[in-house]
């Protein structure tokens, strides 16, 4: 698919990237740096944090990337991330925020499907852990809830503008979600990775809709395949052997396009190996046209295209309902109640003779 965009779109943008210390996070801080961009990364280990964004710096030799410590899971601390971040951008607001720290605690997934404990005879059982979905799911809702709050306070920054035919350099409004395979596909023996991923794409695709009709924030999600990086382990390396992994650079490529073009909306980007892909199901099937040739082969596709055309009709739709309810709900109203005003004193004297 054509992913033409200009990098000077990035420019002078501010960026906040939770997990911006490893992987993915400083790679998207590395790239849109050098592209101009005030970069602040967030992440729970401060040393690789501090040194990733120093690395940064003297890369790009753009001063304006920071680092601040968060804990994605404590509401406290992205408070404070977001604050911090807001003194730290040169034009005082947030252009696009990157929910992207996640984790994928293996032991944990595995002691929920085998539980260790005796839940009949301890006197105290603990909960169980679910650190992938406080990290995954309780923390990304923190970062978009606060960035539906400090995005469309942006300054000079105005609605979102999907249909216009030119992107936009400048002030900007855009929520960028991490997703996976897993929010595609269940991941099998990794229950609350896939549980949690599968979450971050039902929250894109009710806030693609919602989110540019309330606050005019551009809402996209980016769903890796298994990429080559820290984050895949070895037994998923192993169960995966001899066939082609995703490559970080798709990943970073797809992110920087949907970061830069201002026309990017409600748009879900996979990126993985050159497979073979069914666009209008997800299906990582091989296709083929009626003559057996292959007929989509790319590093980069957009996914749940047929579900967003009758989901947005399907939204516009009950958003009208909803504005001709509550205007017709004025005038019901009103004539209810003159109704009731004008029967009053009947209805009194009914109610009195039927005493
Ligand atoms: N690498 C892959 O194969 C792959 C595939 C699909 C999706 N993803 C998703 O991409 C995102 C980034 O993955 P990655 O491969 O770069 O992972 P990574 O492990 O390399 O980096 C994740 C970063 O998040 C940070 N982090 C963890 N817990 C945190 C917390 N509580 N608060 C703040 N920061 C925290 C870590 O310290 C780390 O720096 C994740 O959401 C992941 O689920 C990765």
């Amino acid at each position: 698919m054509d992913l033409s965009y200009d990098p000077a779109h990035i420019q002078g943008k501010t960026i906040l990237i939770t997990g911006g210390a490893a992987g993915f996070g400083a790679a998207f801080g590395a790239r849109w740096a050098a592209a101009g961009a005030t970069v602040i990364l967030g992440d729970i280990n401060t040393s690789a944090g501090e040194k990733v964004t120093a690395q940064i710096r003297e890369e790009s030799q753009n001063q304006n990337v920071h680092f601040i410590k968060l804990d994605v899971t404590s509401w406290t601390s992205q408070v404070n991330f977001f604050r911090q971040a807001v003194e730290l951008s040169p034009h005082g607001g947030i252009d696009t925020v990157v929910a992207n720290a996640g984790i994928n605690d293996a032991p944990e997934a595995t002691a929920f499907e085998k539980p260790q404990v005796d839940y009949l005879n301890d006197p105290s059982p603990p909960a169980p852990s679910f650190k992938t979905l406080d990290v995954n799911l309780t923390g990304v809702m923190y970062t978009v809830h606060l960035a539906l709050f400090f995005l469309p306070k942006n300054p000079d920054s105005s609605n979102c503008k999907p249909e216009s035919p030119t992107s936009e350099p400048g002030r900007d409004r855009h929520i960028l979600l991490l997703g996976s395979v897993a929010s595609l596909h269940p991941l099998m023996t990794q229950t609350p990775y896939t549980v949690s991923k599968h979450a971050v794409l039902g929250l894109f695709r009710c806030l693609r809709i919602s989110a540019p009709l309330n606050a005019g924030v551009r809402v996209n999600i980016v769903c890796p395949y298994y990429t080559d990086s820290q984050f895949m382990q070895a037994p998923v390396r192993a169960l995966l052997a001899g066939t082609p992994l995703g490559k970080p650079e798709d990943v970073i490529e797809a992110a920087t396009y949907l970061v830069a073009d201002s026309r990017c909306s409600g748009r879900s980007l996979v990126t993985g190996p050159k497979l073979k892909l069914d666009a209008s199901t997800g299906k990582l099937d091989v296709l083929r046209d009626d003559s057996g040739e292959q007929i989509q082969e790319g590093p980069i596709w957009e996914c749940y295209l047929h579900d967003m055309e009758p989901a947005d009709i399907f939204t516009q739709r009950m958003l009208g309902l909803v504005h001709v309810a509550i205007k017709a709900r004025g005038w019901i109203g009103w004539a209810y109640d003159m109704a009731g005003a004008l029967t009053w004193p009947i209805r009194q004297r009914w109610n009195r003779s039927s005493r």
